[in-house]
């Protein structure tokens, strides 16, 4: 077992550190404040080949591991969550569905120009009657000739507005449930596609999240992902890796969150001295410290899974659960130690209190992941 970086790891750490420096840093305050979304951060993202990062280089990735994409997503989410969960979008979950299950056409075609930033992907599963239970997708796609005919809607599509592609999930065998899913490649631009309600968040505010509506929108048969009947397990495997995103992002958040607190304990003096020195706040701040070291060695463990080529679900569902509790657990501790400071917005801990919030609550609440890891058990 070794817990040391690698030379390329800690490259991956410096390259996003830097960008997050010049990119997503200046203006996050702002940006929060007016839900506005970082486009030249993005495609910083892609030049740097951060977006490609687990993917092999042919299809436009950088043919490292999911082990430097979840530090990568853990740098940047120590500054910005919203970018944090729109970068895990195109990688988890877009490349994700393409790369362990599309065509080698639909790998050249669809992997590069979202690798190389030029291009946003997102991810359609998600309907107004199938959040947690993901097979009550009544989106529908029936074959007519060389295409299929989707009709229906997605909502809490994340990039949504953004997107210039989207992996759609939608019915192609409406009374096989769960095998009759099937997952298809959509070019945003096509006839037929409205975005809608462009949502209102409680946090990750500059990450942009809308409905998004299909009527008889006509995509060619070869942009079927895998066969008929797959999409589920597609979705699903797809889901395990963007877990390990979310993980990686409430890791991230926490992170951010301690060491704003920390910096804050050390700088203000009340009662003579500066808060760290109250027994009660040092020792809060080393049980926090133990929890994200606790969960961050989930989440590395998950990831390490999945480079190793072996089985990643339940690593990748503990890894959620436990990373973002944490980072709820200490964003929250974090504003209760700064005070009124901590309540106001300056001071960035709010911003991150409600960022955490929400990944507790997507890609699979952790009532799901508890599901999941329940079901490991009692097999
Ligand atoms: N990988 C591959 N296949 C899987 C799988 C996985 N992780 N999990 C399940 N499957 C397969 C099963 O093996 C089974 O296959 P067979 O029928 O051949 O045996 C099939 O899928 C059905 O499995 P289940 O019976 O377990 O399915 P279920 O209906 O009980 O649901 C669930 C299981 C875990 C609850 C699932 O519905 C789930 O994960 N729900 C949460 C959905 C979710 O995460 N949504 C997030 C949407 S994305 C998002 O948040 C928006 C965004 O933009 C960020």
């Amino acid at each position: 077992m070794n817990f040391e970086l690698t030379a390329q790891q800690k490259q991956v750490v410096d390259t996003v550190k830097k960008l997050t420096e010049d990119y997503l840093l200046p203006g996050v305050l702002e940006r929060d404040e007016n839900s506005e979304y970082p486009i030249e951060a993005y495609r910083e993202l892609g030049r740097t080949g951060l977006i490609g990062l687990p993917y092999a280089e042919e299809y436009g990735g950088s043919g490292a591991g999911y082990m430097e994409y979840v530090l990568a997503i853990e740098e940047i989410s120590k500054v910005d969550a919203s970018m944090g969960i729109s970068y895990s979008v195109c990688t988890s979950l877009y490349g994700g569905c393409i790369n362990n299950f599309g065509s080698e056409m639909q790998k050249k075609k669809y992997l590069p120009l979202v690798f190389s930033g030029k291009s946003l992907g997102s991810f359609g599963l998600t309907e107004p009657n199938a959040g947690s239970d993901a097979s009550g997708v009544i989106t529908k796609a029936k074959r007519e000739n060389d295409y299929y005919i989707l009709n229906g809607s997605k909502c809490f599509t994340t990039n949504g507005p953004l997107a210039d592609y989207c992996i759609v999930f939608a019915s192609t065998n409406p009374e096989a449930k769960t095998k009759g899913l099937s997952a298809f490649i959509v070019e945003m631009n096509t006839p037929g596609i409205r975005i809608g309600r462009i949502e209102n968040k409680m946090g990750i505010r500059s990450a942009k999240v809308s409905e998004v509506f299909f009527e008889n929108v006509k995509i060619p048969k070869e942009n079927l992902i895998g066969e008929e009947g797959k999409g589920f397990k597609i979705a699903m495997n797809a889901l395990d890796g963007g877990r390990m995103g979310v993980a990686a992002q409430g890791i991230g958040i926490a992170e951010g969150a301690f060491e704003i607190a920390r910096k804050y304990l050390m700088e203000r003096e009340q009662f003579g001295k500066p808060l760290y020195k109250n027994q009660y706040l040092g020792f809060k701040m080393a049980e926090l410290k133990i929890k994200i070291e606790q969960a961050k060695l989930l989440l590395y463990k998950a990831a390490y899974e999945k480079d190793n080529g072996r089985s990643y679900t339940v690593p990748a569902a503990m890894a959620k659960y436990a990373c973002t509790n944490t980072a709820m657990e200490v964003t929250t501790e974090a504003v209760q130690m700064l005070g009124g400071n901590g309540y106001m917005k300056g001071y960035n801990v709010e911003r991150m209190m409600r960022d955490a919030k929400i990944t507790q609550i997507y890609e699979g609440t952790n009532e799901i992941q508890q599901l999941v890891v329940s079901g490991s058990i009692f097999k």
